[in-house]
C-alpha cells in the first residue's frame, strides 16, 4: 500500500463518522427564530441558483420545501393572525399581504416540483422566480410586519422555548460517491409553531422532524 492510499483511507475513515450531533435548548424571541429560518431558506435558494446536476437540484427543492412550508404556516398562525387581529389598519394590510405572497410562493414551489427535468431551463426559471419572490417577501416582512409586531407586542409576548436536534453523517462509497444523510428534530415547547400542511388549518403541531440526504459525486 502506498503512502498516498494510506492517507486516503485515513481521510475516508475520518469522513465516515457523525460530523455533528448536538441539541440546543433556548428561550428565544420568535422574531430571532424567524430570522434564522429566513437566512436558511435564502441560502438554500442561493444554492439552487448555483446547482447544475438534476440530483442536487431535486434535493435542494425538497430542502427548500421542508424549510419553507412549516415556516410560512407557523408564521401565518403566530404572526399574521395576530397582526390582522389588531385595530391598526396598516398592520392588518401587512398581514393580508403576507398571506397572499405565501400563496404565490407555495404555487411556484408546486410548479417547481412538477417539472420533471430538474436541469432544464424551465426548472431553472421556476427556481429563479421562487428566489425572487421569497427574497422580496422576506425583505418586506422583516421591514413592515416585524415593525408592527415590535410596536404592539412586548418582549415577553414574543418569547417561546425551542429545542433543536441535528444529526448528520458523512459516508464515502469509494473515491467518487459521498452520501450525507441528515436527521433534524425541532420542538417548540410553548407554541404550536409547526403545521402539517396536509391537515386542516388550525391543527398546529409542537414538533417537526426532517430526514434528507445529499448524494455528491466527485470526479
Ligand atoms: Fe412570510
Ligand atoms: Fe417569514
Amino acid at each position: 500500500m502506498t503512502g498516498k492510499s494510506v492517507m486516503k483511507q485515513a481521510a475516508r475513515a475520518i469522513g465516515n463518522t457523525f460530523s455533528s450531533s448536538d441539541t440546543d435548548v433556548e428561550t428565544t424571541d420568535i422574531l430571532d427564530t424567524l430570522k434564522k429560518e429566513h437566512d436558511e431558506v435564502k441560502d438554500l435558494l442561493e444554492n439552487l441558483a448555483d446547482a447544475e446536476t438534476p440530483a442536487q437540484r431535486r434535493t435542494l427543492v425538497q430542502k427548500i420545501k421542508a424549510a419553507l412550508v412549516p415556516h410560512t404556516k407557523a408564521e401565518e398562525k403566530v404572526v399574521y393572525d395576530a397582526v390582522i387581529a389588531l385595530r391598526d389598519k396598516d398592520a392588518q394590510m401587512d398581514g393580508h399581504e403576507g398571506y397572499l405572497e405565501h400563496e404565490w410562493a407555495a404555487k411556484t414551489l408546486q410548479r417547481l416540483e412538477s417539472i420533471t427535468n430538474a436541469a432544464s431551463p424551465e426548472h431553472k426559471a421556476a427556481g429563479k422566480v421562487l428566489k425572487e419572490l421569497v427574497e422580496h417577501h422576506i425583505d418586506e416582512e422583516e421591514r413592515n410586519v416585524w415593525k408592527d409586531v415590535k410596536e404592539h407586542f412586548s418582549d415577553d409576548d414574543r418569547k417561546t422555548r425551542y429545542y433543536e436536534f441535528d444529526l448528520s453523517y458523512t459516508h464515502w462509497l469509494g473515491d467518487v460517491v459521498e452520501l450525507r444523510p441528515e436527521l433534524r428534530f425541532d420542538h417548540a415547547r410553548d407554541a404550536e409553531a409547526y403545521d402539517n400542511p396536509s391537515l386542516e388549518p388550525g391543527m398546529g403541531k409542537h414538533s417537526q422532524a426532517m430526514i434528507a440526504m445529499d448524494a455528491i459525486l466527485h470526479f
